[in-house]
């Protein structure tokens, strides 16, 4: 069976990993890679490939950045012929981003079969890409693979037959749990002269709270508090970097004297920066994912989550963006008063094992 898999931003790095080390050794998967191009900076893309050891792409569309109708075109443009030349068997996406959608919209357009993996989640909140991205992708996939229950229960309630949906468990934890020990030997806390357990760890990526200048100067606000509390490390993604240099608010953060602002960090750093860390404020999505393994406490920094595992058995708590709100959160989860978290279902390190084996029957 041959099955072109899909990369291009960050985050989606990290499943395929999974996904190759499922399909190491086995005779009967011909996998094939594409990197978009989306994301290109070394902290964002390489490091990850050579951290996590997934191969050198077959190919890169090098797309760039461009807003979101370019950059989906483009990849849309570019993969076209890919699809056609290798006549795959089926094309694999991973997550929410523009290039699982544009890379799935042309494989059905030629009659191969599409794979979703993380299928199902919703925010319910269309304001944002990655929800666009979601439903679409989900709407035209032959093939759906679940993380969480919540994810097979939207797909039914959307009329997306049963016998495509599959709950098969978590492939970022897979990367997570084989990292985990690795990640001990990170000088991460070193470097940035840290103790384990005395620091909160910030990221901030989504266009709602960083292109808004009124709503990251408020989370902000309540960064500015919980510095005086404890060391805040704050890895800065690129179109945060971007918002902050082009407002005032860049040399708001920089004069807080106990934030350490640093690059994007590689996949073994971040792993034990998490780790170690007493909070994780946060947007991210996988995020919220990985500290629930941790048992990190985890305060996401939107209205909604489409993860809401995190939250019912998790670490996490969905805090919003209002500073009151931050910092009320901080406090109470300083004080201690948490449940002991749980692991959701199937987040045992096998999410992949079991998709290989589901294509092999279905494709
Ligand atoms: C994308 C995904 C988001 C995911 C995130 C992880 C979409 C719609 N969004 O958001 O779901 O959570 O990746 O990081 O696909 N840039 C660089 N170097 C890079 C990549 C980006 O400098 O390697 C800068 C560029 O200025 C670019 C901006 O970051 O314009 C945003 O990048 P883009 O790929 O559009 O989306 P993300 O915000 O990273």
């Amino acid at each position: 069976m041959k099955i072109i898999n899909v990369v291009g931003a960050r985050p989606n790095f990290i499943k395929i990993a999974a996904l190759y080390k499922a399909y190491a050794g086995r005779k009967d998967i011909e996998p094939v890679l594409v990197h978009t191009g989306q994301h290109y900076d070394r902290q964002m893309s390489d490091l990850f490939f050579r951290q996590l050891e997934i191969p050198e792409p077959d190919m890169n569309l090098e797309v760039g950045s461009a807003s979101h109708a370019v950059q989906t075109a483009e990849i849309m443009k570019r993969f076209e012929s890919v699809a056609s030349e290798h006549k795959p068997d089926a094309v694999l996406v991973v997550g929410d981003v523009n290039s699982t959608i544009a890379c799935g919209l042309v494989a059905v357009k030629q009659g191969i079969k599409l794979v979703h993996v993380e299928a199902g989640l919703r925010s319910f909140d269309r304001t944002m890409p990655e929800e666009i991205n979601r439903v679409l992708t989900d709407s035209i996939s032959n093939l759906l693979f679940c993380t969480e229950q919540s994810g097979v229960d939207n797909l039914r309630k959307e009329g997306i037959a049963q016998e495509k949906v599959f709950l098969v468990g978590n492939v970022m934890i897979d990367v997570l749990l084989r990292n985990k020990e690795k990640a001990k030997d990170s000088n991460i806390l070193d470097e940035l002269g840290l103790s384990s357990d005395d620091y909160t760890v910030l990221t901030l990526h989504r266009p709602a709270n960083v292109d808004n200048t009124k709503v990251l100067g408020g989370i902000l606000d309540a960064i500015d508090v919980i510095q005086k509390r404890m060391p805040v490390v704050f890895p800065i993604h690129p179109r945060t970097r971007n918002s902050l240099s082009s407002t005032s608010l860049g040399q708001r953060i920089e004069d807080m004297r106990n934030v350490h602002l640093t690059e994007p960090l590689s996949y073994l750093d971040f792993l034990k920066l998490m780790s170690s860390a007493t909070v994780v404020l946060t947007d991210s999505g996988g995020i919220q994912e990985e500290t629930t393994i941790l048992k990190v406490p985890c305060l996401t920094l939107r209205k909604n989550t489409e993860r809401p595992i995190t939250v019912e058995i998790g670490s996490n708590q969905i805090v919003g963006t209002a500073t009151d709100a931050i910092v009320a959160a901080f406090e109470r989860t300083m004080s201690g008063k948490n449940a002991e978290p749980q692991i959701p279902p199937l987040w045992d390190g096998h999410a992949a094992e079991r998709i290989a084996e589901i294509l092999l029957d279905k494709v």
